[in-house]
């Protein structure tokens, strides 16, 4: 999405006679969203992408959500899930509503598969680990750090080096954005933006896969996994430009916005999603104002639920916080710094916290697979100095 981008071979116009070296047509498929008023890209296969050997429901993608109780603020250790599955079945969801669902995943396995959401965009943002997100657009490599940006209908399987490899994970059902103010009349990103289109990958790598066999696609569709089989490699895309593409962008690239006193939490602002925010707090200078607090004030943000996950570091303003950390603050009360951290934030001039974090304008709900590793005690932490 961030910009028009092309790779691979492309007839000259689109939609006229494109050949392959045995004379037959290419396939051209056009991929777009919002019917053909979104987004798009072409792209031109070996194969027609319609030709299926096999299909099958797999499983109902179900995620069951505990039932509203008192509204309280909520801690999950989820470095404490089990290392498990793949980067797509090992998925642990901890919080959810109409608009996005948050998971992470440690997954222990590689994918003998390829993967495509058709219920929306999702974000990988890479904890620990290295690899490639091979895609139907090309290659494109990543670690630790990346935020991976996928396309609804993207086909995708990711590689890691090693495993585990460990992420969190974003699922909307609409698409991720830059945010609108950071781009100008022509959508370039304007100066005051926190990162450029240099500090934005695209896929720079493309293989067209020929070879033949038995591949299968897991689809993401309504709310269900379906399977389909194809007799030819589903990578085998030649050549296709649009705006439509994976993307990644590091969070080590974020360049901090500081002030003399307290930032708000807009001033991180990474990506916007259908009714929420993707936020990344990164190791930056603290207010410079003689008498400023660096630590937050308290805040009731009334009308939005604020959930961060705790990369690494020491986050300024919390007790009992651990690596992989999932706090959800919700609205309609407030939060703000444990005891004794306001005070201790004074003449401090720089942190190293890492984190990433998602405002919902509609209310979340825990998914139960989270309450295994939750912090039950949260909700009084405020009560205690430690
Ligand atoms: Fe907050």
């Amino acid at each position: 999405m961030p910009f028009y981008h092309q790779l691979g071979k492309l007839p000259h116009k689109r939609h006229i006679q494109f050949r392959q070296p045995d004379g037959s047509l290419y396939h051209e498929q056009v991929m777009g969203t919002k019917g053909f008023s979104g987004i798009q890209s072409i792209l031109y296969h070996v194969n027609p992408p319609t030709q299926v050997s096999g299909y099958r429901k797999i499983r109902d993608w179900i995620m069951t959500l505990e039932e509203e109780g008192a509204n309280r603020h909520r801690h999950f250790f989820t470095f404490q899930h089990e290392e498990k599955g793949d980067c797509i079945d090992g998925r642990v969801y901890s919080l959810a509503n109409e608009d996005c669902a948050i998971s992470t995943v440690s997954a222990s396995e590689p994918m003998d598969y390829f993967y495509r959401n058709a219920d929306g965009d999702e974000v990988l943002f890479i904890h620990e680990g290295s690899g490639k997100l091979e895609t139907i657009f090309g290659e494109l490599s990543f670690q630790q750090g990346d935020y991976l940006v996928i396309p609804i209908g993207t086909t995708y399987r990711v590689v890691a080096d090693t495993y585990p490899i460990r992420m969190l994970v974003i699922e909307t059902t609409g698409e991720i954005t830059i945010p609108r103010r950071y781009r100008n009349e022509y959508g370039q990103l304007a100066e005051h933006s926190p990162y450029c289109e240099r500090d934005i990958r695209v896929p720079t790598q493309l293989v067209a896969y020929e070879s033949k066999g038995s591949y299968e696609v897991r689809v993401k569709a309504r709310n269900q996994l379906h399977g389909y089989t194809y007799d030819f490699h589903p990578l085998d895309v030649v050549g296709w430009d649009g705006y439509l593409h994976p993307w990644a962008f590091s969070i080590h690239d974020f360049e901090p916005i500081t002030g003399s006193i307290h930032q708000p939490p807009p001033v991180h602002q990474t990506f916007a999603g259908p009714n929420f925010v993707i936020c990344s707090f990164v190791p930056r200078m603290y207010d410079y104002h003689p008498e400023a607090i660096p630590a937050p004030y308290y805040h009731s943000n009334v009308e939005s639920d604020e959930v961060l996950y705790y990369v690494r570091g020491n986050f300024m303003s919390r007790n009992g916080i651990q690596e992989g950390s999932i706090t959800l603050h919700p609205s309609g009360i407030p939060h703000g710094p444990h005891p004794g951290k306001a005070e201790g934030s004074i003449g401090k001039t720089r942190t190293e916290e890492l984190a990433v974090m998602i405002d919902t304008f509609r209310p979340l709900k825990v998914a139960k697979s989270a309450l295994e590793t939750e912090d039950i005690e949260y909700m009084l932490s405020w009560n205690r100095k430690s």
